[in-house]
């Protein structure tokens, strides 16, 4: 019997793209994944992976589920079995109802490394509350530091006297072995062959993984010996990789869900001065630079990520640094640079945690106007505002995600008061020598100029009225901006439209190009997106690319202008939205056609070509009743819309 709670915790530590991606390789699609179907033989993809719900969807063989259903069916394992290859898998130790199980050593190497390091832990905290050198050393750090108690609890906080062996002689007696101290980090072994405890004399902050258990730990001395590091953290283990870890982010998560961002600093204390300080949705990077495994797993609660930075010229390296790592990751970043001198740990103890909060929710800017700021100091001089614009482009250009790229174009554009055309040729430039870079081995294709002149000529005669092109300018609006996004489960945008839009052509010679483009880049499983017309595209199409992308963000500014929010209600209402317009070109197309009929039916009528008047008729028919099935939906009675 596996118990709830394990399985509660296995459930939430999986990551559904982590699983499938076991098993089969797979493609990011826009904010979701997709591949061959691992389940029949499909050419073209169908199989799709979304993280945001954690579920999985094949629509060639029609199995879908989460991630434990796509174990037990790719590998037909049973639902106890499929349990304990997770458990395994993430690390969650599955402990069984039999108390002996858990003695120290009946367990795999794993587990029982989480055992003696929770054995440490609760020692730590022994030492911190009762014991005097704790209690007169340790916990008057911690208070004047402005730690309460309830926060000392909350991150496990501790402490280890000055012997060199206080914790193996208590983990020994216990029944723990040397060899699994060692292993665990905690204790050295000399040259000589003696052992003694890593952390000695020091105040002690336990690591957590994301399933609360501890995985190291980070000593911090209280002496100001010049011969001691200040801080000395657990080494890497089969339980650690650092690079792979948030300090704060098990304590912070549900936070960072609730409030859709997470604050990124430096440290322990930093978190827990800003945690003591009423900021809970807090993590840090601690003890490595930040890591792109790090900002995966920010990834996994968030798309947001402000950074707090020392306002000295090492904190503001970090920072650019930083930025471009985040954005890299696909997430959006913002940037709080702190006064000179001063972390989030000291700025809040000086000056309280609602000035702190004031100080936060102020001095929070774009990565962009961050980047302009740099640079503004002596923004005439025509060479370094060149050099702004690459650099500010060269960020921009690592964003994996067309759209933003175009929002921060435009923004950029705004602030530099620069073309836009401008900066998008030189992002071009980035992104096909990055590009490039790439593929240099592969065979190049000539990328397709599309000839737009040519193709107005040939379908002049579809030339249609001007309220039928804003119904279709909207359509490739939403198709350019939210292609791959899902309107139901099943279904992504572009999808809906192909299903819909079967019959329909678009008179506009250049929507009907953009159109035309997603269908067959949907049909040959590899979706594209607006970046697709940007790079392929002559100035005309890129013009109007560039200016259907960015719309959307008039009405709703990316991610909070004044506060850390994301606002986007069109994608909330995406659905109706799309159904709306797949109504209202339907409603304008049907129109037109029926007046097209009438003039046909005219002329049949006056050569007496009984046949084609007969089918005309039928057609015209058919044509109404669509109509007033059309305008009953989108709510009209009749007539004119
Ligand atoms: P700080 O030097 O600010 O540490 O480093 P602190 O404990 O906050 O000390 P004071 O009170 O400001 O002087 C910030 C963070 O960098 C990591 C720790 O996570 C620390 O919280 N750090 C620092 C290390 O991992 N190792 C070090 O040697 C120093
Ligand atoms: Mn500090």
């Amino acid at each position: 019997m596996i118990p709830r709670e394990t399985i509660d915790e296995i459930k939430n530590r999986i990551d559904i793209v982590d699983i499938v991606g076991d098993f089969v390789t797979l493609k990011r699609s826009g904010q979701n994944y997709k591949a061959l179907s691992p389940f029949t033989n499909e050419k073209t993809a169908s199989f799709y992976v979304v993280p945001s719900k954690g579920i999985f969807k094949d629509f060639s063989s029609g199995k879908g589920g989460d991630g434990i259903t796509f174990v037990m069916e790719h590998e037909g394992m049973s639902y106890v079995e499929t349990l304990r290859y997770l458990a395994k898998k993430y690390g969650v130790e599955i402990q069984d109802e039999n108390p002996e199980f858990s003695a120290p050593d009946a367990q795999s190497d794993r587990d029982s490394l989480y055992i003696v390091m929770n054995f440490a832990k609760g020692h730590f905290k022994e030492l911190l509350f009762n014991s005097d050198e704790g209690r007169s050393i340790g916990l008057t750090y911690f208070r004047e530091r402005g730690f309460n108690d309830q926060t000392i609890e909350k991150f496990e906080l501790g402490y280890t006297t000055n012997e060199w062996d206080g914790l193996n002689r208590k983990a020994q007696a216990a029944g723990y072995s040397e060899d699994r101290l060692e292993k665990a980090g905690l204790i050295i072994r000399k040259d000589d062959n003696r052992v003694y405890d890593r952390f000695r004399g020091r105040v002690i902050f336990p690591v957590h993984n994301l399933a609360g258990k501890v995985i190291a730990f980070g000593a911090r001395t209280l002496t100001k010996a010049k011969d001691q590091p200040k801080y000395i953290n657990s080494p890497e283990t089969d339980i650690y990789h650092k690079s792979n870890v948030l300090y704060g982010l098990f304590q912070a998560k549900n936070a960072v869900r609730r409030e859709n961002f997470c604050y990124l600093v430096e440290g322990y204390t930093d978190v827990i001065s800003m945690y003591q300080a009423d900021v809970d949705n807090v993590v840090a990077s601690s003890g490595t630079a930040l890591t792109e495994e790090q900002i995966k797993l920010v990834r996994r609660f968030t798309e947001n990520v402000t950074v707090l930075f020392d306002g000295d010229e090492a904190g503001i390296k970090a920072a650019l640094r930083g930025i471009d790592l985040v954005l890299k990751g696909g997430l959006n970043v913002r940037i709080v640079l702190l006064p000179d001198g001063e972390d989030p740990d000291s700025y809040s103890r000086k000056h309280g945690s609602s000035a702190f909060k004031e100080f936060l929710r102020t001095h929070s800017q774009d990565f962009i106007s961050f980047k302009i700021d740099r640079y503004s100091k002596d923004s005439q001089d025509p060479v370094r505002k060149a050099e702004a614009i690459r650099d500010i482009v060269t960020s921009i250009s690592l964003i994996p995600d067309a759209i933003k790229r175009s929002v921060y174009i435009q923004e950029t554009s705004q602030l530099l008061k620069m073309p836009e055309t401008v900066l998008f040729t030189e992002l071009n430039k980035i992104v096909i020598g990055d590009r490039k870079k790439k593929d240099q081995d592969k065979v190049k294709e000539e990328p397709q100029i599309y000839d737009a002149q040519r193709e107005d000529q040939s379908l002049k005669q579809h030339d249609v009225n001007f309220s039928e092109q804003i119904q279709e300018r909207e359509a490739i609006r939403l198709l350019l901006n939210y292609a791959d996004s899902e309107l139901e489960v099943d279904i992504d945008l572009v999808s809906y439209f192909i299903s819909e839009f079967e019959d329909i052509q678009f008179g506009n010679s250049s929507y009907a190009k953009i159109y035309r483009d997603f269908y067959n880049s949907k049909y040959e499983g590899t979706l594209i997106d607006s970046s697709h017309f940007m790079s392929t595209g002559n100035e005309e199409l890129k013009k109007l690319v560039a200016e259907l992308t960015i719309r959307k963000y008039y009405v709703s500014p990316l991610w909070g202008n004044k506060y850390n929010i994301h606002i986007n209600d069109e994608k909330d209402n995406l659905f109706e939205h799309a159904h709306q317009t797949v109504l209202r070109r339907k409603y304008r197309y049907v129109q037109r056609v029926i007046e097209e009929n009438k003039e046909k039916l005219k002329i049949a009528e006056q050569n007496n070509n009984h046949d084609e008047v007969d089918h005309l008729i039928e057609l015209q028919v058919k044509l109404k009743i669509k109509d007033v099935e059309i305008a009953k939906e989108l709510g009209i009675v009749s007539g004119k819309y």
